[in-house]
């Protein structure tokens, strides 16, 4: 598998915690490595914009209100097989779900504080990174 790349957010329930740097140790554990990185307080219209695939399911109010309620850490991770192996990591939407030692499993307060987004496959991990990151900002 080659080197891939995909996109996170930390959400606003773990840096309201101040979860970052506990949640950066177990992204690097798994052997990614955080490429790009910085601190937003998303407007609600780009917490809509960025989940407007979902702008027709019945959370997409609340989860767009969630995601503006306070600051985000946007980052790209970089590794073999990135986009699953992240996911992996993240565990299960509903962290009542979530196997053990996952991120959201650990740390997450409910299905829509979930502390963490992940990329579903490598053609949304592109177009999410577009949005937020220019190349001058990516390392590596
Ligand atoms: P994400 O996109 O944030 O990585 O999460 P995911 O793929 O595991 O879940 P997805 O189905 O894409 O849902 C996006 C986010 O919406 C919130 N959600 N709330 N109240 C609910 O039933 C509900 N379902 C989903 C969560 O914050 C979820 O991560
Ligand atoms: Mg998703």
């Amino acid at each position: 598998m080659a080197l891939q790349r995909t996109f996170s957010i930390l959400k606003p329930d773990a840096t309201r915690r101040n979860l970052t740097g506990k949640i950066n140790a177990k992204i690097e554990e798994s052997g990614l490595t955080i490429v790009a990185q910085k601190r937003l307080w998303l407007t609600r219209t780009q917490a809509e914009g960025f989940y407007a695939v979902h702008a027709e399911r019945s959370f997409f109010g609340d989860l767009c209100e969630f995601m503006s309620s306070g600051s985000v850490v946007v980052q790209i991770l970089e590794g073999e097989n990135a986009v699953a192996k992240y996911r992996d990591i993240m565990g299960a939407t509903n962290p009542a779900n979530a196997n053990d030692g996952t991120i959201r499993k650990e740390f997450a307060e409910s299905i829509e504080a979930n502390s963490v987004h992940g990329s579903d496959s490598e053609e949304n991990a592109a177009i999410e990174i577009s949005y937020f990151f220019s190349a001058i900002e990516i390392v590596g």
